[in-house]
């Protein structure tokens, strides 16, 4: 089969790898029909998550068609259309018990912190991706879910990852009627995460980033401000003044390891590695929030430590939430959002290109030429 190939860093290529077999009676094969190339993974095409190691496949944030299933399986028959949430959990264990599918402690034996996830390194247990033509899928009856008839096949594969990562950005925020939210990255998961501020019940939703043409998009998308922080002398101090000196209820860092703004935090956290990347949004977010107010951290760093401003955040008494998206817990409730037609996901995909074409892609993306918001793979079988 066709499949993405890491080859280094900032080198990816489309090889032809060995078809998936199910492992495991409770595996399902599934036939990619999209997949999305995502913020995260330019965080493993830079070089920055360790153990990316050279020959997997990529892709955490797939659709498909099931090609064949294990033994056990018992939700999935073969030819139903799924997609396919970006976290792999057991769906037994206390943590999926509790919902927290992204938690799961059974799918990366060994790790004490990260879970499973589809083409995200060893680090996150090393099974690989879905920007291919097939996948393998473990626990199939878990996280594979049937695409309701009525939603566009586009949407769905953005209901994988960042619109429920968005969604959840906000809901961890505590967002509730009235409030004032700042997030810091109008990408994917900012868009989304400003989209969902709003479904929430606040009353001004603040959007800050570095690119005209992603903050002139989220404007219109979600009806938000949106500021460039390139023109702001200090963006804290500029956030205070527009937010009565008190600041926002919430903020939320939709940017993660890779944040530009501080030549500082670039050195220390992306440059030298001296920290898991660098953490100038989450700092904004902690020093521009109000007293008591929420942090919520949906950007990702890496496994060591970062420089934030803890006293801060302990003078002010506010609370920080952060953790890795559990997609399939808000499923339902985001399903009834696109078909009430609150919100149209697919709004965002700028490029669909050809899987041949992968390393294309990622610099396209990666780069944020033409202006780009959020890419698609298509595999050779659904390009007609
Ligand atoms: N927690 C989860 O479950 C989860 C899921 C998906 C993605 N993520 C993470 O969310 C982050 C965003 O993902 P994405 O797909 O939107 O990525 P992206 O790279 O497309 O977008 C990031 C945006 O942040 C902007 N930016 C850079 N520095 C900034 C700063 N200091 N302040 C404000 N904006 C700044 C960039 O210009 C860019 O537009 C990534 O770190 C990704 O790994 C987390
Ligand atoms: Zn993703
Ligand atoms: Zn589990």
């Amino acid at each position: 089969m066709l499949a993405m190939d890491y080859r280094g860093p900032y080198r990816v290529r489309a090889v032809q790898k060995s078809t998936p077999d199910i492992e495991h009676p409770n595996d399902a094969i599934i036939r990619v029909t999209r997949s999305c190339i995502c913020g995260s993974d330019l965080h493993l095409y830079h070089g920055l998550v360790p153990d990316t190691r050279v020959g997997t496949t990529f892709g955490h944030e797939f659709t498909g068609v099931v090609e064949e299933v294990g033994s056990s399986v018992q939700n999935l028959k073969v030819g139903d259309h799924v997609l396919v949430p970006f976290n792999i959990s057991c769906g037994s264990c206390l943590y999926c018990q509790n919902q927290l599918y992204g938690n799961c402690h059974e799918v990366n034996p060994g790790a004490t912190a990260v879970g499973g996830i589809y083409g995200y390194s060893h680090t996150a247990g090393g099974y690989d991706g879905g920007q291919a033509e097939y996948v393998r899928v473990p626990f199939a009856d878990v996280g594979p879910y049937k695409i309701p008839h009525d939603l566009d096949l586009d949407d769905a594969v953005l209901l994988t990852d960042v619109f429920p990562t968005g969604y959840q950005a906000a809901e961890m925020g505590g967002v509730k009627e009235g409030d004032t939210v700042i997030i810091f990255g109008a990408g994917p998961v900012g868009i989304f995460a400003a989209k969902s501020a709003w479904l929430l019940g606040a009353s001004r939703v603040i959007v800050i980033d570095q690119l005209d043409y992603r903050l002139e998009f989220v404007k219109r998308f979600a009806q938000c401000e949106a500021y460039n922080f390139r023109e702001m002398e200090d963006p804290v101090v500029f956030l205070k003044k527009i937010t009565d000196w008190q600041g926002a209820d919430v903020c939320i860092d939709a940017v993660g390891a890779e944040a530009a703004g501080s030549a500082m935090q670039r050195l220390t956290g992306v440059k030298l590695k001296w920290q898991a990347g660098s953490a100038i949004a989450v700092q904004w977010a902690i020093n521009s929030v109000k007293k008591g107010g929420v942090v919520s951290i949906v950007g990702v760093y890496g496994p060591t430590g970062n420089l934030i401003p803890l006293g801060n955040a302990v003078n002010k008494g506010i609370t920080i939430r952060m953790n890795q998206a559990s997609v399939k817990r808000h499923l339902p409730r985001l399903i009834e959002h696109i078909q009430a037609g609150r919100i149209k996901p697919s709004e965002i995909i700028t490029h669909k290109i050809p899987l041949e074409e992968v390393a294309e892609a990622y610099h396209i993306f990666s780069s944020k030429l033409d202006n780009c918001i959020k890419t698609i793979l298509v595999p050779p079988s659904e390009m007609h």
